[in-house]
Order: structure tokens, then sequence, then C-alpha cells
């Protein structure tokens, strides 16, 4: 197809519309109504969301024979995220983000290009395939947190297949990247606050020292992965700040660091955080200090089922696509709170170019816009018509 052609097709368009508006999760207004109006014109219908809810969408498309509350037929469900970043965008394309601070630097804006698309294609096909589409736009995916309330609103209780996918840099165009299995991590967080007691920096033994006891524990928490998960069961532990005192002579009465922790298995996600506690309750104890364990539980690992890959890949090689198996990261994504209802398939896509997600130069390449669209609808329906 000829670049003339792309440049002017409404993928593109839609694709260039939402890069240049960029919002911060649970702000994306613009990019809300934007995908309603695309939606309403092309015929499709939303549902309406708990009036909590301000921002995203999901759409339904019905196939052949299908009237609303049918149950009979297979429901599968299309997810894209639509947030953006608080990066500046540092790039030279004519459709540069507007707003000063934001950018889509994660692909988001690629992705509600793709499924919008995919959406369109589906609705136009509809006398040709039987079952359900939902079609998911959420918001505040970095935050992360809104897959959790797409599922919480309740109106995605008959789904039987979630679909979903992301940008990959560095992959050529339109390349499908398909693995069974973990593909992504669990994601936890924890904040810890010491608390000793202040003195003279001359007089220690009049105080607690919280200094040591924090440096102690830092040290002490690198053996949990190191000597006590299993070698073979991918984990992080990174303590990502470190915080006490503010001047030469006096010790602080009080210290804090945070971080986060990154695994597959919930076996040994439950297991470091057992042994975070343990060491940090007990060398706080032992020292005399006290201490306050903040933990917040992220979304689970990303882990896509066997049948769905299967059908992903055939569909793919079937229809020329070049497959690939995407690496493993330790990164989060919290389409799993889709996939802890419901299995599913979370997809890369390669999107050329070199410069990494959440980079403030980062673009993914408009030329696999349209072929991977296509890709998405073909595979939503091979889905329905084989689940
Ligand atoms: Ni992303």
């Amino acid at each position: 197809m000829s670049d003339n052609h792309l440049e002017n097709s409404q993928i593109m368009k839609d694709y260039q519309w939402f890069h240049r508006h960029p919002e911060l999760g649970y702000e994306e207004m613009e990019t809300t109504a934007y995908i309603k109006e695309a939606l309403h014109e092309a015929g499709i219908e939303t549902l309406p969301l708990p009036s909590a809810r301000i921002t995203g969408v999901i759409a339904v498309i019905r196939g052949k024979g299908e009237s609303a509350g049918s149950d009979s037929e297979p429901v599968v469900a299309l997810r894209t995220d639509i947030d953006g970043l608080p990066i500046e965008e540092m790039t030279n394309v004519s459709y540069k983000s507007l707003y000063p601070g934001r950018m889509h630097a994660c692909g988001h804006d690629f992705h509600m290009a793709l499924v919008l698309q995919a959406a369109r294609l589906l609705q136009q096909t509809k006398e040709d395939w039987s079952g359900t589409v939902k079609v998911i736009f959420q918001p505040a995916e970095e935050l992360p947190g809104g897959a959790k309330e797409m599922v919480e609103t309740g109106l995605l209780e008959d789904v039987d297949a979630y679909v979903g996918l992301h940008t990959t840099p560095g992959r050529p165009s339109g390349a499908i990247g398909i693995r069974s299995g973990g593909l992504m991590a669990a994601v936890d967080r924890f904040e810890v606050t010491v608390s000793g007691r202040g003195c003279h920096g001359a007089a220690p033994h009049e105080g607690i020292d919280v200094i040591p006891v924090i440096c102690q524990i830092v040290t002490a928490l690198q053996t949990i992965v190191s000597r006590q998960v299993d070698p073979f069961a991918p984990a992080v532990l990174s303590v990502t700040a470190v915080s006490a005192g503010n001047t030469w002579n006096v010790i602080p009465s009080e210290g804090s660091f945070c971080g986060t922790v990154r695994s597959f298995s919930p076996q040994v996600r439950a297991q470091i955080k057992e042994r975070f506690y343990r060491l940090t309750e007990q060398l706080t104890d032992a020292s005399g200090a006290e201490c306050r364990i903040d933990w917040y539980e992220g979304p689970p690992a990303v882990i896509n089922d066997e049948g769905l890959c299967k059908i992903a890949a055939k569909t793919a090689t079937e229809s020329g696509y070049q497959v690939y198996e995407p690496e493993q990261t330790m990164v989060g994504e919290d389409f799993s709170f889709y996939q802890e209802k419901q299995k599913g398939i979370f997809l890369r896509v390669g999107t050329g170019y070199d410069k990494p997600l959440h980079h403030a130069e980062f673009l993914a390449d408009p030329a696999a816009l349209e072929p991977t669209a296509e890709y998405l609808a073909l595979l939503v329906k091979k889905i329905l018509a084989e689940i």
C-alpha cells in the first residue's frame, strides 16, 4: 500500500489525534469523548458505566443472530489502555503532543487506534460471525488500577476470553509476539518507616540510630531473592529510595525506604512478602527500633492461556504475519486483572524503531497500524468460533 493511502486512512487519523492529545490516568476526558464519537459514528453501541466512572468506554458488538442478554454464544473482550505519561515529548513528528509535560510514550495511542479500527472491522462484518465482542477502552493502566475498576463495573461478567496487546519497539513492524504462560510479572510495592530515637551525632549511645538499622535491613533484603527463592523462579527485589537525616551532627529519629518486588509464581510472591516482613521486623526489633511496613499489592503476573496462544499463532501464520516469541519481562501490566477472572492472551506487536517504552523520543511505526488492526479483528472472530 502507498504511504499516501496510510496517511489518509482513518486509523492514521485516529492514531495521530490520540498522539496529540495525551491525558494522564483517570483524566482521559477528551480521549473518552473522541472514542465514544468514533464508535457511535461506526454504529457501535456503548454501555453506560457506573456514574463514578468518568473516563473509559466499554462498547459491545453483536454478531449475527445475537440479541442483548443472550447467553448461548461466546463473548470475547478486546482491550486497550488509553492513558498517557507525564513526560515531555522530544520527537519531531508533525503530530507531536499538544500538551507540555504529557506524552503517549508507552504506545497506548497506538493500541487505541488499533482496537478502534478492529471494532469497526468487526462491526462491518458482523453478519459473518456469531457471538459477542466487548471492546474495553480502559483508563489508568500506568497507575495501575484501571483494569480492576473495569472488572468491577460488572459489565464483563459474561466474558469468556480476553485479548490485549502492547507495542514492542525494536521488533519488526507488524510482527506478532505470542508467548504461552508467564509473560509479565506481578508487581508489589513497599514503603518502610523505621523509628528510633534521635540524639547528638557525638553521643549515639543516648539514642537509637535508625541509619545502621536501615542499612542492615536493605542488605539483608538482598538475600531473599539470592538465597531463599528457587533460582528457577524469576524474582526481583529492588530498594529504590532510602532517606534519613538532614545534617552531619544529628542522628535522626526516623528514616524510610521504599521499592518494588516482581515475581511470576503466586507462591514465590507470597514467600518474598513473608520473608520481607520477617527480616525487616526482626532486624528492627533487634536494634530496639520500631518499624511500619506498608505493602501495596499491584497486578498479578500476566499468564497467557495456551489454547488462545495456539489460535493466535495459527491465525497469524495462516494470514502471513511474522510471529515471534517475546521474552518474559519483570515489568507489570494490569491486563492480568482480567486474566484473574477469565483466560486471556496478551500479545506483543512489533512497532519498529529503537527508543524504548517510556522514553521521551518513543514512537511506534504507523506502518504496523492497518495490518495489526486486521489481525486483531480476525483473531477475535477465530476465538469466537473456536472456544
Ligand atoms: Ni504501556
